[in-house]
């Protein structure tokens, strides 16, 4: 009885205010329209990424873009991106993909490129830019990682880690088990020479301070005295630091003016003792230099990261040679890096899809 009450007033008042609740009424339906209208409205953007990214990096994409992710062959083949990037709007691409003059014309609505990476020599920097398609990529997240790795580098060949693994391995202990055998190189009190004084260079110079190393660098221009006192860094010119270096660690960048930039004649400059650790690009070291550098015993050995041609070939000569610690290009390569770079790419794309600024633009 007493509900029954409840509901005639209801529609008492309903009746007594029919004008205002119509308004109401209209108004309500006006806003589901047009909702629904600019919710159809709202671009998807087509985009193309050529490498299995992290769950949650897909799943932002995902909510605002009709994701192609490839799955077969990698690196995708050129001729399928050429084939796939025709429609795209946006693309996460990798290192190994070579976004070149052909794939960039080849894309007519391209607006974004979002590179998993730090280096960007993969990419026609330039005709992209002609055509005004913004680029984003990965630094910082991975400093830390690609720091490390060049450390792990620094001990293992000077320390003989890998070597004296495979000797373990290959049940060879019991001939190297005199005092003298197998002795390494102390990293403590030795000179660390950085070239390219950026990020990466920076990271490496505070943890070599941390091994007891001493540091000196060349860059570009010196980073300033607060930098260089913090760092325990001093700035020395080219030639200073190939002489008077123990272990030289390359920083800098790939472009045409760093091809080929470690070659014969700097390795005669080296000390004999040295030891040469590249974790930035393979084409900056004349690798075919460095074998007759590393046979000649005009330095002592090298930790690599990153080669000419990668994956390395199988007939490279420096696969047979013991004073040799090669990583698979890994720099970055750690769980905690990977899921950062995976969200900065996909963050990347989205805000130049939508005409924002890119968190971190070429
Ligand atoms: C970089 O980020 O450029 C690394 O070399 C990628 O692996």
């Amino acid at each position: 009885m007493g509900k029954h009450k409840y509901i005639v007033q209801l529609v008492f008042y309903i009746q007594n205010n029919l004008e205002v609740h119509q308004k109401t009424i209209s108004l309500v339906v006006l806003n589901i329209i047009n909702g629904l209208t600019i919710h159809s409205m709202k671009k998807r953007f087509n985009v193309l990424v050529t490498r299995r990214l992290h769950r949650s990096a897909l799943e932002e994409l995902e909510k605002k873009c009709n994701v192609y992710l490839h799955s077969g062959k990698i690196p995708i083949p050129k001729k399928n991106l050429i084939n796939k990037i025709k429609d795209m709007e946006g693309l996460i691409c990798h290192p190994y993909d070579t976004i070149d003059e052909e794939v960039i014309s080849s894309a007519e609505n391209l607006k974004v490129i979002s590179t998993f990476s730090v280096g960007f020599d993969h990419i026609n920097i330039e005709i992209a830019k002609s055509r005004k398609i913004k680029i984003g990529y990965t630094p910082e997240v991975l400093t830390n990682a690609t720091a490390e790795l060049t450390i792990g580098l620094i001990l293992d060949v000077l320390r003989r880690i890998s070597e004296g693994d495979r000797i373990v391995r290959n049940k060879k202990w019991n001939q190297i088990f005199g005092a003298y055998d197998y002795t390494g190189t102390e990293v403590s009190g030795k000179i660390i020479g950085i070239i390219g004084m950026g990020r990466i260079g920076r990271e490496v110079a505070k943890k070599a301070n941390g091994l007891g190393m001493k540091v000196i660098y060349h860059n570009r221009k010196p980073v300033s005295n607060r930098l260089e006192r913090m760092l325990k860094a001093k700035y020395v010119s080219e030639n200073i630091l190939y002489k008077n270096s123990d272990i030289i660690s390359v920083h800098i960048p790939y472009n045409d003016n760093t091809y080929h930039l470690i070659n014969s004649k700097i390795f005669k400059k080296m000390k004999k003792t040295s030891f040469l650790i590249n974790t930035s690009r393979g084409k900056i070291v004349n690798e075919k230099h460095l074998v007759t550098a590393l046979k000649t015993k005009q330095i002592q050995g090298v930790g690599m990261d990153v080669y000419e041609v990668e994956p390395i070939k199988k007939d490279n000569p420096l696969l047979k040679l013991e004073n040799v610690v090669f990583a698979p290009h890994v720099g970055s390569s750690t769980k905690e890096t990977r899921q950062k770079m995976s969200d900065i790419t996909a963050k990347n794309l989205i805000s130049g899809l939508e005409g924002k600024r890119l968190l971190y633009s070429v």
